[in-house]
């Protein structure tokens, strides 16, 4: 007797698991052979053809809700891309092939490549803008910090959570002029504040586990589409988000109009933004305090991936390594 794995809507997530990480491995392996050349476009594009390929190879019919932007000329990773077999479940991805690509190509730490399934309508469809972002890891009160409070307040309530002293609070903040206030609410409370210069998913997911990470909580403004994946992750891991749509140009107001996203002052959690049950893979291109970095070593290459679902709450850490061919 053979035994042939199902391939229906409820295992989907259980299924696509070794197959997502084999795209975010082939992914992060080609932006890593292009680490530290100045060259962020072609890392990215690298990345994209990459996990393209593999992508291509899913048993689903897979399409892409967060990807690289709306143009399906510059990108074969578009939203709206109709990937993998042509019959088979439906399944919703979101991806970024190389996430931090600045940070790649000053071989700088933190540049991962990322993506998740679910089935079909589990992902906000986030336009291409930015989202004000606040989160903290998995163990606290519901509500315990909060977009619209200050962030003085937040780094309070969180330290009173956590039983330590605000001094003992690190919050992690993309270092930009934007964010020059909250950065300094956040030291004047007593604060450590880690300034990233790019990647703010990996920022995000850093709350889901300080002790590995040092980060205790996220403020500030990054890409949308990034918000979501972040969700996507802390769904599996735990933790809160709140995330609130940046709607500056008629494009972006029209984008979210067209998914019903039409209260500009909406709060979305993490249920919000993922629902259903959800597979994310995430592999370090450069090194960081997630993931390492691919590593080259003689024609042997090493991926070291995160594995996150959100069905049973697990995060595997698969590490592969592969031999020169002789
Ligand atoms: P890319 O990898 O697409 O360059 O995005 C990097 C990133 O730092 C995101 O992590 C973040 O959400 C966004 O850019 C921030 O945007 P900006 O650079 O405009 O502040």
């Amino acid at each position: 007797m053979t035994l042939k794995p199902q391939l229906d809507a409820a295992s989907i997530d259980r299924l696509l698991t070794i197959e997502l990480a084999r795209a975010t491995e082939r992914a992060a392996v080609a932006a890593a052979r292009l680490r530290g050349r100045g060259d962020e476009m072609s890392a990215d594009r690298a990345a994209v053809e990459a996990m393209y390929e593999e992508l291509a190879r899913l048993p689903v019919r897979g399409r892409i809700v967060i990807g690289e932007g709306d143009d399906a000329e510059s990108s074969r990773l578009h939203v709206g891309a109709e990937i993998g077999a042509a019959a088979g479940p439906h399944v919703e991805l979101a991806v970024a092939p190389l996430e931090g690509a600045t940070l790649c190509a000053k071989d700088m730490s933190g540049s991962i490549a990322i993506a998740a399934a679910a089935t079909s309508g589990s992902f906000l469809h986030a336009p291409d803008s930015y989202m004000d972002k606040i989160a903290i890891g998995p163990g606290y009160p519901k509500g315990l910090v909060d977009l619209d409070r200050d962030p003085a307040d937040n780094v309070r309530a969180l330290a009173e959570a956590k039983g330590v002293p605000a001094a003992e609070i690190t919050v992690c903040v993309l270092d930009r002029p934007r964010h020059a206030q909250i950065i300094s609410k956040c030291r004047k409370a007593g604060a450590c504040v880690r300034l990233i210069s790019d990647g703010d998913v990996a920022g995000i997911v850093f709350v889901t586990d300080p002790t590995e990470t040092g980060v205790d909580m996220y403020l500030g403004r990054g890409g949308a589409p990034e918000g979501v994946l972040a969700a996507a992750v802390l769904r599996c891991a735990g933790g809160q988000m709140q995330g609130r749509l940046v709607l500056e140009t008629p494009e972006q107001r029209a984008s979210a109009l067209r998914h019903g996203l039409d209260d500009p002052r909406k709060k979305y959690s993490v249920a919000d933004m993922v629902t259903g049950d959800v597979v994310v893979c995430v592999t370090g291109v450069t090194d960081g305090p997630l993931v390492d970095g691919v590593v080259f070593d003689k024609g042997r290459i090493e991926t070291e991936t995160l594995v996150y679902r959100s069905a049973t709450s697990t995060v595997r850490c698969i590490g592969a390594r592969r031999r020169p061919r002789i």
